[in-house]
């Protein structure tokens, strides 16, 4: 076990509350499958905090909730359009395409983003020879952690619409970006159009679990009601349901999925600021300019919007960056420009912020 970590935010432990929450269905006896009515009421409590026109069901985890939610709205056929980075594309071993047996299209981004103009560009029907677009897979916040509006999502839900198509969010950190833009779940994802919700948990506390969400149940009602064969198939019913109801449970009540993103999103601005400082520091007029040059080439890549910061260390080498690395937990996202991400969770202190931003001024005044 490492003391820091900045590589994810599922590196973090479970929140006290949330085993807690675990403990407390841990007696007695129920039926499994999700078959119980404790289970049932905290979906349909759920379901009531999205605003009510949906059907909402539990999986295991992220890349499932992503299979479970595009697998509904596609025939094998369709062709799913995502930005260039998407953790589908990227990131889960080809299983939305072998599961679905269908095309990931991909879509150049800007900062993690599409627009409506990329994605119009896709769309073209009707030639039996091609893949039919069905669905437009987004995540928000996105890959870099950074954020769409809700306008912006209305306006690419809108646009599938438009053409017969589905909005699909991988809001693996969808609490992320709830705390960042002061919105409620239901603004973000079900005013926006959105069709299809992976709704994420561990990675913002809870122990395992994720949700996935089918919108507007009067044009998606027989889409809800496959839900279920389809998550069983993809090996995601999980037969003690009530233990990720219960942990849902607690990270909805008090809005305590909010508050742990929101402490996240704060660290990470946090570390964006004192990186900010000391950087100045070393290359303010009298500063050593050898030194002065190696700050001025650590560069920020993304904008910090929720929890993450993106920093190049072009200036330090590879043994320099290793040697943070044997202290910190974090992934060089770029090998060439030599990207990191450091990512903060519910529990990051500020404590290990400071030591790491320490530990790289020592490693550029050498
Ligand atoms: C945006 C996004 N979606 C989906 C996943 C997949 O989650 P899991 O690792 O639980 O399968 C991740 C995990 O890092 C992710 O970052």
């Amino acid at each position: 076990m490492k003391k820091y970590s900045f590589g994810s935010d599922n590196h973090s432990g479970v929140h006290p509350l949330i085993i807690k929450a675990i403990e407390k269905v841990n007696n007695g006896y129920c039926f499994g499958y999700g078959e119980d009515e404790y289970t049932e009421n905290v979906l349909r409590k759920i379901e009531a905090l999205l605003g009510g026109n949906c059907k909402a069901l539990f999986v295991l985890n992220g890349t499932g909730a992503n299979v479970v939610s595009l697998a509904s709205f596609l025939h094998p056929f369709s062709s799913i359009l995502a930005p260039e980075y998407a953790h589908i594309l990227q990131d889960e071993c080809g299983a939305v395409e072998r599961f679905t047996s269908c095309r990931i299209t991909p879509l150049p981004s800007e900062q993690g983003r599409v627009t409506p103009q990329e994605v119009k560009k896709h769309l073209e029907f009707g030639d039996q020879h091609k893949v039919q677009p069905a669905i437009l897979s987004i995540s928000e916040p996105t890959e870099f952690e950074t954020l769409y509006t809700p306008a912006q999502i209305k306006a690419l839900a809108d646009l599938m619409h438009r053409n017969g198509g589905y909005l699909h969010i991988d809001g693996s950190r969808i609490s992320n970006a709830v705390a960042a833009l002061g919105k409620s779940l239901k603004e973000i994802v079900a005013d926006s159009g959105a069709d299809v919700l992976s709704l994420g948990g561990t990675k913002n506390g809870l122990l395992i679990g994720e949700i996935v969400v089918v919108f507007n149940l009067k044009k998606n009602k027989a889409i809800a009601e496959n839900l279920v064969y389809i998550r069983k198939q993809a090996t995601q019913l999980y037969s003690k349901n009530r233990f990720i109801a219960a942990q849902f449970e607690a990270y909805f009540k008090d809005n305590l999925y909010i508050k742990m993103a929101g402490a996240a999103n704060r660290m990470a601005k946090y570390f964006e600021a004192q990186l900010k400082t000391m950087l100045a520091t070393l290359s303010k007029g009298g500063a050593n300019t050898k030194v002065k040059a190696k700050a001025e080439k650590i560069a920020f890549t993304q904008k910090v919007e929720t929890n993450a910061v993106y920093l190049s260390l072009a200036s330090l080498s590879d043994a320099q960056i290793k040697k943070l690395q044997d202290k910190y937990i974090f992934y060089v996202w770029n090998k060439e420009t030599k990207e990191v991400r450091l990512m903060c969770s519910y529990n990051t202190t500020k404590e290990a912020v400071d030591s790491f931003v320490s530990d790289l001024k020592e490693l550029l005044q050498k």
